[in-house]
């Protein structure tokens, strides 16, 4: 990890994101991106958003479904990286319009996402300045078409990286607050300690799969 002060009052961590790739290499899917896409039933593959799709295998995934897929992730070289995982420089969906789209873009650069029947986020969200989470989370919100499913993960307050500038941290009453109004069909917070690519961390994540209301 690596740590910067870019001006006063203003403090930022920079997390080692290419070592966590390696880390992660020949990862599974996250489950709580299966438990998402299992929860959309059989609706029929739509658009999709992969919120920090860092791999790109989520992404993948998506494609491999029949999905359209917006990719969004800061870290550079996310393009060439997603790309490389799907194995296509140019994927067509079967009307022959692309069905990828790649952003490059910090979450705090984001003011609107299209609407979209799955919104996905794996250990992505808490990297969002807090500042800026609410705006994000709204927007995420706003992008779900009735029916549509949120999948992904939030930290918890006992979680180790806790206050670590630039991050975002949630009671379990603030996630089910952000969750009013959506139908709750997994929260899940694993409380305990674990590895992350930086050695031993104590983890407290809520995992998270939320549907919008469909219209009678
Ligand atoms: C823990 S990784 C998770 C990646 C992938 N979703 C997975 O499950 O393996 C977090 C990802 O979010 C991206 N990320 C972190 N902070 C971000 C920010 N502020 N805006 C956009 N992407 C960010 C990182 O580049 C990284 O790829």
């Amino acid at each position: 990890m690596r740590e910067s002060i870019p001006h006063a009052g203003v403090c930022c961590v920079t997390m080692d994101w290419s070592t966590f790739y390696k880390w992660q290499a020949g990862r599974e899917l996250r489950a709580t991106f299966l438990t998402g896409l299992e929860a959309l039933g059989d609706r029929a593959p739509g658009f999709a958003i992969d919120l920090g799709c860092g791999d790109g295998l989520e992404t993948k995934e998506l494609i491999r479904r029949g999905w359209r897929v917006l990719a969004i992730d800061s870290e550079p070289g996310v393009d060439e990286r997603v790309r490389a995982a799907v194995g296509a420089d140019d994927v067509l969906g079967s009307d022959g319009a692309p069905a990828l789209e790649i952003w490059q873009s910090d979450f705090a650069e984001i003011h609107e996402l299209p609407a979209a029947d799955f919104a996905y986020a794996g250990f992505s969200l808490p990297f969002c300045d807090a500042s800026h989470f609410p705006y994000l989370w709204a927007d995420i919100r706003d992008s779900l078409r009735p029916g549509a499913v949120f999948a992904g993960e939030l930290f918890g307050p006992d979680d180790e990286w806790f206050g670590r500038p630039g991050m975002n941290f949630h009671s379990l009453a603030g996630v089910e607050a952000m969750l009013d109004g959506l139908e709750v069909i997994q929260l899940i917070e694993d409380n305990q300690p674990g590895r992350s690519f930086e050695g031993p961390k104590h983890w407290d994540v809520f995992h998270i799969v939320a549907r919008a209301a469909s219209p009678n």
